[in-house]
């Protein structure tokens, strides 16, 4: 079977307005970064502080949402140097608002839906064992009664959360005046998403709940404002999240870098052009290349070699960190997807009709009201 292309009639890649796969290896403009009001939950440690050290450094205007006031608040100090940063309250419609009200254009233009936690064994209905939130004691006999109810939390913080950070995400940005504004939805999933990790059942879970959240919405988003969704599925990264022994595994083998996963949300937020792409961060890996030869289609960022994987010796070598996933999804579906995705368009193009028909009966018939 042929691969699938744009120019399938199964396509639906332009009707939803799906940019072209990411190439990572582009130089990208910062410069937008200065106009952007972001929000970022979850955004007073680990992945988020570090976005938002690194945007406030291209002038963004940061409002920070955390659980963490001691260290929200540290951050927020921290970064009153640069443009702003305001903290906030755990309650996320008040964040919203807070947002947009201490915006300096008075809306939000991006969103990083960052919080997150994993399963640990001091959660209320830990097993004996003492780690997973879904496991129970073996010790036990339904004579003694069922066991508790689990506690769900990380599914209540990693996915619940998430869809309602979504969901205001969806409202906020919406509000933001002028056409011409980027408005920008990332999502923070993880490797978890693309593998099971066993021993964390719900994050797993969760994490694989954002991909979906992602797939499906990016399918939808250029309905409401044009708002580019993007989601990171980061492999492991030491930060706060994870307990040591969540990284002794790893011991010997590698573990992917911060700065990466900050290169990765820099590209996705600060090319207005990427939309409805998802991005994994692993471990740097060696991509070996062949001399190009001539090829024009090479560009000068692959250093005047192509780099096929696995072909040829080592004359071109780069790390590569960043690789793309889901990148196929719309590009041939069922026939359900198709029709819907139609029917919304054509929905969306009776709108502007109706809308002029409704214009023009105002100005004929009933009249505008003159100010
Ligand atoms: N570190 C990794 O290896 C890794 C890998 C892949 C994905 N991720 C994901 O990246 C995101 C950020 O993780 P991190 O590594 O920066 O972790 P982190 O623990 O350093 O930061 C997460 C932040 O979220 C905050 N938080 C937790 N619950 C919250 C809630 N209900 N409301 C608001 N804030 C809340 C925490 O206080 C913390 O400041 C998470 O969604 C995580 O699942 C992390």
């Amino acid at each position: 079977m042929a691969a699938p292309s744009r120019d399938d009639p199964w396509s639906v890649v332009d009707m939803i307005n799906l940019s072209p796969p990411v190439d990572c290896t582009k130089p990208y403009d910062t410069s937008t970064l200065a106009r952007k009001t972001i929000l970022i939950t979850g955004g007073a440690s680990g992945f988020g502080a570090a976005f938002a050290r690194h945007w406030a450094q291209y002038g963004a205007h940061l409002i920070i949402g955390d659980v963490n006031d001691r260290v929200r608040e540290e951050l927020v100090a921290e970064l009153r140097g640069s443009p702003s940063a305001t903290q906030d309250q755990t309650d996320q419609v008040a964040l919203f608002r807070t947002a947009a009200a201490s915006s300096p254009t008075g809306s939000i233009d991006a969103v990083v839906a960052g919080a997150g936690i994993v399963e640990r064994g001091n959660q209320p209905n830990a097993s004996s064992a003492g780690v997973f939130d879904l496991s129970v004691s073996l010790d036990t006999d339904d004579a003694a009664g069922p066991p508790p109810p689990p506690a769900l939390k990380v599914l209540a913080v990693n996915f619940t959360g998430v869809t309602y950070t979504t969901h205001l995400a969806l409202f906020y940005l919406t509000l933001s005046p002028g056409s011409a504004r980027d408005r920008h939805l990332l999502l923070i999933s993880s490797i978890a998403c693309l593998s099971p990790l066993p021993g964390q059942t719900e994050y797993t879970v969760s994490k694989h709940g954002v991909m979906g959240l992602f797939r499906a919405l990016r399918g939808t988003a250029w309905t409401t404002g044009a708002i580019r969704v993007n989601v990171l599925t980061p492999y492991f990264v030491d930060t706060t999240l994870l307990p040591k022994a969540a990284l002794a595994p790893l011991a010997g083998g590698a573990k992917a870098e911060l700065e990466d996963v900050v290169d990765a949300a820099m590209r996705l937020m600060a090319d207005e052009g990427i939309r409805g792409r998802a991005l994994l961060v692993g471990p740097r890996m060696r991509v070996v290349g062949v001399p190009c030869n001539g090829d024009d289609a090479v560009g000068e960022a692959d250093g005047g070699f192509k780099f096929v994987e696995g072909e040829g010796g080592r004359e071109g070598e780069r790390r590569q960190a960043v690789w793309e996933v889901y990148g196929h999804d719309y590009e041939r579906v069922e026939v359900f997807v198709w029709r819907y995705l139609s029917m919304l368009n054509l929905m969306r193009g009776l709108r502007g009709w109706l809308g002029l028909v409704r214009d023009l009966w105002g100005i004929y018939v009933t009249g505008w009201r003159r100010i």
